[in-house]
């Protein structure tokens, strides 16, 4: 469904047409009865008797032609109450045929300034669909009206709801394209068309990084007859030149395992292995969108893994860009050899205040949280604390685990400075969580989020309808908004 907003100021005869009325929490009727026709207030009234008042949206079908829908607007609802109480009305409106709604928002004082901004935030997050690839594509076009104009969100608001939309959006149709289509080659040529929203974009292809000594990502890439690529993508929006905050993305377009294969029902899940890396440009996209107030950098590795007679071996000994040797027991625990580079180079060449990685990193990740909680993993505590309360506002939910020297041993190689995966000893998400760690040369406050669980929803969640979640957006977003803007 796709929902546009229109915020009229024309005053229309209500006779005819769908509304969507804002209540206070008991439906009293009494101060929205100016809404309503004396037949349709009775009508109403009398369904109310019956109605469970526990509900945050009843539903009255006055005519073929016209339906009104109360909306208890609770004054204790929070952010993420509001934005699920927005996604419930697209529920509600999806299974209706018609296609225009005028919501009156005027008709109780809302405690909340942003109230109706965060409602129609979740409408519109609820809305999306993927449909590309479907002949019939039936999208249902519909239209909300905005009745009244007292509690209408500002305009930076709707420019700020509208660059968090745009963003997430970018990132789930990123990770819903299969590998064949967004494979690497595709993939940074579409992030290089991101110039127009006034990012510096720059790539670094085979070549460049053979010259930097990049062999971790590369090798990671070595099967594919498509190219490996970084890519960075820089947003100054600080008027100074003060440190920039960085984002570092896993970006596997199609994980197969490589000679590691994965078996078919955990391999074809793996177009969306590029989850982290999306969600990086996504929240590039929203920040420059926005015109934040602040320096930040994303930087993506691309690559596919696959098989073929360049792809490398179980066992193969790789220089990584920092210097460190990795013996490649396990050509599926690719991610930590592209990031392992990816992580690296942005601290030496950026300096950031911070590094933020995503990735959709091991599976244990969702042994262990299932798909309520991302993985967090970080060697600074206020940054952990900073983004745990982040996502606590969004619910984008995170739990902190575990990284610990005593683990080093795990991953302690024989032949090389470290090895890729542990046979023994269990704990597959702070290992290679560790291992990443050992990247990070210079002590800069960093965070691993492994969002392995979170990027793709196979049922659905509260503010997506099943597919590519775009999980990490708006929780960066609002991590800067709160703590560096
Ligand atoms: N991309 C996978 C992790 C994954 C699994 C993401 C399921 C999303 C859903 C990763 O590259 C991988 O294969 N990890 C291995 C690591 C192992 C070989 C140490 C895993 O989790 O099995
Ligand atoms: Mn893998
Ligand atoms: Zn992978």
């Amino acid at each position: 469904m796709s929902v546009k907003i229109n915020y009229s100021k024309k005053n229309h005869d209500k006779s005819n047409l769908n509304l969507v009325i804002f209540c206070n929490d008991k439906f009293n009727t009494n101060p929205i009865k100016k809404y309503l026709s004396k037949t349709e207030l009775n009508y109403v009234d009398e369904l109310l008797k019956n109605s469970d008042l526990k509900k945050n949206l009843l539903i009255f079908e006055i005519s073929s032609k016209k339906k009104i829908i109360l909306v208890s607007a609770k004054n204790d609802f929070k952010r993420s109450d509001i934005e699920n109480l927005g996604a419930d009305l697209y529920k509600c409106i999806n299974n209706l045929k018609s296609s225009d709604y005028y919501i009156i928002s005027d008709s109780v004082i809302l405690k909340n300034v942003d109230f109706l901004g965060y409602f129609l935030h979740g409408v519109v997050l609820k809305s999306y669909e993927f449909k590309k690839y479907k002949s019939k594509k039936d999208i249902k076009n519909i239209t909300l009206n905005i009745v009244g104009s007292k509690n209408k969100p500002s305009s930076q608001s709707q420019l700020k709801f509208k660059a968090l939309e745009e963003g997430t959006f970018y990132t789930r149709d990123l990770v819903s394209e299969p590998g064949n289509i967004l494979h690497p080659d595709e993939y940074a040529k579409r992030l290089s068309s991101l110039k127009k929203d006034g990012l510096k974009v720059t790539i670094l292809d085979e070549k460049k990084l053979k010259k930097l000594g990049m062999h971790s990502l590369l090798g990671v890439g070595a099967g594919s007859v498509r190219g490996s690529y970084l890519v960075t993508m820089e947003w100054n929006g600080a008027k100074n030149k003060s440190q920039p905050l960085a984002f570092v993305g896993k970006g596997v377009t199609f994980d197969t395992g490589g000679y590691s294969l994965k078996p078919a029902r955990f391999m074809e899940d793996m177009t969306y292995d590029m989850a982290g890396s999306a969600a990086v440009v996504g929240l590039m996209k929203t920040l420059a969108l926005r015109k934040a107030k602040i320096n930040a950098v994303g930087v993506v590795g691309l690559v596919e893994n696959m098989v073929s007679g360049n792809a490398q071996r179980p066992g193969d000994i790789v220089k990584s860009y920092s210097g460190k040797t990795i013996e490649v027991l396990n050509t599926d625990a690719e991610g930590r050899l592209v990031l392992a580079d990816a992580l690296t180079f942005t601290e030496k060449k950026f300096k950031p205040k911070f590094i933020i990685d995503l990735a959709t990193l091991t599976g244990a990740i969702i042994v262990s949280l299932g798909s309520e909680y991302a993985g967090l993993f970080s060697n600074n505590d206020k940054l952990s604390s900073q983004i745990i309360e982040a996502g606590k506002h969004v619910e984008e939910k995170l739990w902190r685990m575990p990284l610990h020297k005593n683990y080093d041993k795990l991953i302690n190689s024989k032949n090389a400075d470290m090895q890729n995966i542990n046979y023994v000893g269990g704990a597959g998400s702070t290992t290679a969580a560790q291992f990443l760690q050992r990247f990070i040369l210079n002590k800069t406050p960093w965070a691993h989020l492994d969002i392995a669980g979170m990027a793709f929803s196979k049922y659905g969640g509260s503010l997506n309808s099943g597919g590519a979640t775009g999980f990490g957006v708006r929780l960066l977003n609002q991590l800067i908004e709160e703590n560096y803007e």
